[in-house]
C-alpha cells in the first residue's frame, strides 16, 4: 500500500467562496483542527491577494508544527516573494505556483502562446525554489489542456525543480475516465515523472469531483487536493471526507491516508459553523441523514446487523451517540468524557474553568450540544492570562429610549467604571470600554454568530481592533450577545496591554 498525501485547501479555495471569509482567529482554529486530523499539507491562502491572507498565513505558520503550510501564487516573482515572506515562520513550507495551460487560458487570459507560457512556468518554479525545496506547480485548467502540451509543461517544470505537479480540473469539466486517462498519459509520457508527486485538484461542476479524484488516484496520483464538506468555488471542490472514507472502505484502491477519520464529523461541523455554510442533510459522510435509517425495514435490518444497510461505522467518522447526557447536574468527569470524545484534552485548570462555564450555560440553556462545549473551551483558552476583565455590564436599550451602557472593568486588579451612550447597546458599551482603557483603538471587524438554532443559543463574537498599526483579535461567547461582544472587545484590548 502506498501513502496518499492529503492536501487541504478549505482555507484557500474554500475560503474564496463569497460569504465564507474567515478572520485570522477562525483560520487558526480551523488550521489546528486540520492538523489534529493529520492533514499532510494545509493550503492557507493566496498571500499577495490581501493583507488579511498574508497575516493569517504568518500566524498559522507560527502555531502549526506537523502539517506543511502552503501558500498560493501566480507565476509572478512578486507573488512568490510575498509568499516566501508569509511562510517565514513555517516549520515545513511549500510554495504553490503555476499558470493556465489550456489554449483558452493562453489565448484569452494571457493573450500569449504555448511557448511563452512554458517559459513562464519554468521560470516561476526556478524562482520559487530559491525559497524552499518544496515547490508545487499547478497547470490551471489542465482538465481542458491538450495532453501532449500538458506533458511538455509538466516535464519542463519537474526539470526546473517542481516536486509536486498539480493537474487541476479547474472547471469541473472532465469525466472520470477522461481525468484518469490524463493522469495515466502523464505517467507514461513524462520522462522524469518519477521525480515528482502527481496531485489531483477537481471541481464539482458536474458532480464528478470525488469520482475524478479517485480516477486520478487509481492511475497514479499520490496527492489529493480537497476541502472539508466539499466547500469551494461554484459547485465546490472534492470533499475530503468522501475521498478518505472511500479509500478506507474499499479494498481495491491501493493507497492509504494518515487522516484521523474520527475527527471528520467534528471538523465538518466546525467548517459549517465558521463559514456559515450549512451542510445538506443528505451529504455523503457528514450530512445529518448520512447514518439515519428511517424506514422500518432498514431500522430492523440495522438493529439485527449494522452492516445490512451501513457500509461505514458511524463511529469511524466521529458520529457516536453520546450515552452520557449532559445536564446542570452532570459532574466534571462527565464533562471531561465529552471533551475526550470530541478530541479535546484539557488540563485540570482548564477543566475547572470549562466546568464553571458549563454550569452557567446549563442553567439557561436546555440542550448542551457539542458546539456549545467547543465554544466553552474556545472562550477558556482565549481568556488565559487576560490582564483586563469585564466585572459588570448593564445596558438600557429598546424602542424610544437612548441606548446607554455602564461598564466596570478590572484592569490589573483596579476596578474602574464608565457610562456612555451610543446608537445601540453595543456601540454604547464599546464607547464605555474605550473611555476606560486610554488607548486609541479602531474596530476593524466585528462578527456575531449564533451556534445552532433557537433564541436561547450561545452567540460567538469575534472582533479585530487596530492600535498603532498592529492588529489584535478578541473572542468570546455567551447566551447574551451584548455581554459576549464586550467580552470579545476586552479580550482583544488585553492583548495590547499585555505587550
Ligand atoms: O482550480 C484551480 O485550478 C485552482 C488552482 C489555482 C490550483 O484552484
Ligand atoms: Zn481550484
Amino acid at each position: 500500500m502506498e501513502k496518499l498525501f492529503v492536501f487541504d485547501t478549505t482555507l484557500r479555495d474554500g475560503e474564496q467562496v463569497p460569504g465564507c471569509q474567515l478572520n485570522t482567529i477562525e483560520k487558526i482554529e480551523l488550521a489546528k483542527a486540520l492538523e489534529l486530523m493529520r492533514v499532510d499539507i494545509i493550503e492557507c491562502g493566496f498571500p499577495i491577494s490581501s493583507p488579511g491572507d498574508f497575516n493569517s498565513i504568518v500566524e498559522i505558520s507560527k502555531v502549526i508544527t506537523e502539517s506543511t503550510i502552503c501558500a498560493l501564487t501566480r507565476a509572478v516573482d512578486k507573488d512568490i516573494d510575498v509568499a516566501a515572506d508569509a511562510l517565514h515562520y513555517a516549520k515545513r513550507k511549500r510554495i504553490h505556483t503555476g499558470i493556465g495551460t489550456s489554449d483558452l487560458h493562453i489565448r484569452h487570459k494571457f493573450k500569449s502562446n504555448r511557448e511563452d507560457i512554458l517559459e513562464r512556468a519554468v521560470k516561476c518554479v526556478k524562482y520559487a525554489r530559491r525559497f524552499t525545496d518544496d515547490v508545487e506547480f499547478y497547470a490551471e485548467d489542465a482538465g481542458r489542456t491538450e495532453n501532449e502540451y500538458l506533458a511538455r509543461v509538466i516535464e519542463a517544470v519537474i526539470a526546473a525543480g517542481a516536486t509536486v505537479v498539480n493537474i487541476p480540473d479547474t472547471t469541473g469539466y472532465c469525466m472520470p475516465y477522461e481525468y484518469g486517462e490524463k493522469i495515466k498519459y502523464l505517467r507514461e509520457n513524462v520522462s522524469n515523472i518519477h521525480k515528482a508527486v502527481i496531485s489531483t485538484h477537481c471541481h464539482n461542476d458536474l458532480g464528478m469531483a470525488t469520482a475524478n479524484t479517485l480516477a486520478g488516484v487509481m492511475n497514479g496520483a499520490r496527492q489529493v487536493e480537497v476541502t472539508i464538506n466539499g466547500i469551494g468555488e461554484r459547485a465546490g471542490n472534492t470533499a475530503m471526507e468522501e475521498v478518505v472514507m472511500a479509500i478506507k472502505s474499499r479494498k481495491d484502491i491501493p493507497v492509504y491516508t494518515d487522516i484521523e477519520t474520527r475527527m471528520i464529523a467534528r471538523t465538518s461541523r466546525l467548517v459549517s459553523t465558521l463559514m456559515r455554510m450549512p451542510v445538506q442533510p443528505n451529504k455523503a459522510i457528514v450530512g445529518r441523514n448520512a447514518f439515519a435509517h428511517s424506514s422500518g425495514i432498514h431500522q430492523d435490518g440495522v438493529l439485527k446487523n449494522r452492516e445490512s444497510y451501513e457500509i461505514i461505522d458511524p463511529a469511524d467518522v466521529g458520529v457516536s451517540e453520546s450515552t452520557i447526557a449532559l445536564t446542570a447536574r452532570s459532574g466534571r468527569a462527565a464533562l471531561n468524557h465529552h471533551y475526550k470524545r470530541l478530541g479535546v484534552e484539557l488540563t485540570n485548570e482548564e477543566l475547572d474553568d470549562a466546568y464553571d462555564k458549563f454550569l452557567k450555560l446549563a442553567d439557561c440553556k436546555k440542550d448542551i450540544n457539542d458546539e456549545d462545549l467547543l465554544v466553552i473551551v474556545g472562550v477558556t483558552r482565549a481568556k488565559q492570562n487576560q490582564k483586563i476583565r469585564l466585572k459588570y455590564l448593564q445596558v438600557v436599550c429598546g424602542k424610544n429610549s437612548v441606548p446607554m451602557a455602564t461598564v466596570k472593568l478590572v484592569i490589573d486588579g483596579e476596578v474602574c467604571c464608565a457610562t456612555s451612550s451610543g446608537n445601540g447597546p453595543i456601540d454604547a458599551s464599546f464607547k464605555a470600554v474605550k473611555s476606560l482603557i486610554h488607548r486609541k483603538i479602531n474596530l476593524e471587524e466585528f462578527l456575531v454568530q449564533t451556534i445552532t438554532r433557537g433564541s436561547d443559543d450561545v452567540g460567538k463574537v469575534h472582533v479585530q481592533i487596530e492600535n498603532k498599526g498592529n492588529i489584535y483579535y478578541g473572542f468570546s461567547a455567551n447566551t447574551d450577545i451584548i455581554t459576549a461582544s464586550v467580552e470579545a472587545l476586552v479580550n482583544a484590548v488585553s492583548k495590547i496591554i499585555a505587550i
